[in-house]
């Protein structure tokens, strides 16, 4: 969790010289006019009130969109139809699967998730909401020093559930979960495995309100009991209970900007300049496949009967989550949880009169709060949270039909610098470019 955040701090940097949202906490909610607080810990309209969207931090529990139900379904990626871009994503989860920032490039019917030199990497983040179930992911991590795979379920009031991999250290998968994004250094454990590189391997999360199990190709790696995360002082269960995304990601943890508690556990700072990206100009994790199966409870917790779930109190814990039928679609990157049709297009124009996504409506496009540092001295809690944030853009459909990828280090049939010249093309005209140019700018 709350390291992802601070490798936004980079982003950070540059979003303080472009409008900057202002930022959100629990204890300092979004003001009226840009009432949703995102999963980066910054206020705004549009996407912002969309995934990630922290009701407890917002103007109101009901500024963020309500978040599809969970759908029991199988994923794969022969192609990337069902990914819709972040800037283009309004909340239609009937339309997409998931919501992409960064560049996925689809290969042989796999998605690669792909973090070209000075990128924040890629992110999907699934539609839908899983209020405990099991989910299973099957794939290949990235490698490298400073580099990290992750496969975690990601609530809107932060509870989370991980998988992550160091990309020096491929014989373990680190399992981990967090109640409410408040760090806590007990909770890591290790499963070690072969090769996650070279292998594909199925991670199983499997999720009841009493316990969580992490399998790895079937087999029991760690289980977690809620009976065993009592605290006496809150009075309550530290245990992972709201509805989650999945959320697949490739990131770089390893950069000199980010806390050096992050550097140290990711292994050292990315190398720009390393064998995958010579051979084809980003570093990648390959996804084969994602399966969902929702709870199914008959009653509260853990039902997904409605269309959509919602809060209706601020502790944030399953007795606050409502499975209703209220509509999850914005009608513009203007609109919010509060007014949905603000900014619709008049119906018969179908095109041209979107408004286009700026800063403050799409969360990432700026970078966010650096949040926490879970590997660091230096923690404050409450900041955001793991996964890939990713501060970019649009992923290009065109980018699936990249040809000259090269697995490994096989021979390849192109030149390292004719491959590293397709990766920087198609950074090129995405808002995230422009993200990276200014921070160049003002590191100089
Ligand atoms: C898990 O593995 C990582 C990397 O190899 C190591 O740094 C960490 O200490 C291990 N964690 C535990 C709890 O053993
Ligand atoms: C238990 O809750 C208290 C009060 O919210 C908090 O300060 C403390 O860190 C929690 N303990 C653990 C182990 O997380
Ligand atoms: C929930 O029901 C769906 C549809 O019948 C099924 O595919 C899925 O496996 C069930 N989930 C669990 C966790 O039993
Ligand atoms: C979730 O809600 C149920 C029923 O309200 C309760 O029994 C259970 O303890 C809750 N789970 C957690 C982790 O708080
Ligand atoms: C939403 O905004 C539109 C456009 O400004 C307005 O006409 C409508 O009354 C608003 N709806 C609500 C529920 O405030």
């Amino acid at each position: 969790m709350v390291r992802t955040s601070s490798f936004l701090a980079v982003l950070a940097t540059a979003s303080l010289a472009l409008a900057t949202a202002p930022s959100c906490s629990l204890t300092q909610k979004c003001p009226s006019d840009t009432p949703c607080c995102s999963q980066y810990g910054q206020c705004g309209v549009g996407a912002y009130c969309l995934g990630g969207c922290d009701p407890r931090s917002s103007f109101s529990l009901g500024s963020c969109t309500p978040e599809p139900v969970c759908k029991s379904q199988t994923y794969t990626f022969e192609n990337l139809d069902r990914v819709q871009e972040n800037t283009v994503y309004l909340g239609d989860a009937s339309k997409a699967d998931w919501v992409a920032s960064g560049q996925p490039v689809s290969y042989q019917n796999n998605v690669l998730l792909t973090m070209a030199p000075d990128s924040v990497g890629t992110l999907l983040a699934s539609t839908t909401y899983m209020w405990y179930g099991n989910v299973k992911a099957t794939f290949k991590t990235s490698r490298g020093q400073g580099v990290v795979t992750a496969f975690i379920l990601l609530s809107d009031v932060k509870d989370e559930i991980d998988y992550e991999f160091v990309g020096v250290d491929l014989e373990d998968a680190q399992s981990n979960y967090y109640f409410q994004g408040i760090p806590n250094y007990d909770n890591e454990l290790n499963i070690s495995l072969s090769d996650t590189f070279n292998n594909y391997h199925t991670y199983e999360i499997d999720w009841t309100p009493d316990a969580i199990t992490w399998l790895v190709d079937g087999q029991i790696g760690r289980t977690k009991k809620r009976s065993d995360t009592w605290n006496a002082t809150s009075n309550q269960w530290m245990f992972p209970q709201t509805p989650a995304r999945v959320q697949l990601s490739l990131w770089p943890a390893g950069l000199a900007s980010n806390g050096q508690g992050t550097v140290d556990w990711a292994g050292g700072l990315v190398d720009w300049n390393s064998a995958d990206i010579q051979a084809n100009g980003y570093y990648y994790a390959t996804f084969e496949s994602v399966t969902v199966s929702c709870y199914n409870a008959t009653s509260s917790p853990g039902t997904n009967t409605g269309v959509s779930y919602t809060y209706n109190g601020y502790t944030g814990t399953n007795d606050t989550v409502v499975d209703g039928t209220d509509a999850t679609v914005l009608s513009s990157f203007l609109a919010t949880g509060t007014n949905m049709t603000l900014g619709a297009v008049a119906s018969g124009s179908s095109s041209g009169t979107q408004p286009s996504t700026t800063a403050e409506t799409v969360p990432g496009l700026t970078g966010g709060d650096p949040g926490v540092d879970s590997h660091s001295s230096s923690t404050t809690a409450g900041g955001s949270t793991e996964t890939a944030t990713q501060a970019s853009s649009a992923p290009s459909s065109s980018s699936s039909s990249s040809s000259g990828f090269s697995q490994g280090n096989s021979g390849s049939t192109k030149s390292g610098a004719e491959k590293l010249g397709v990766g920087q093309e198609q950074l090129k005209g995405s808002i995230f470019a422009g993200i990276v140019a200014l921070m160049a700018m003002m590191a100089l």
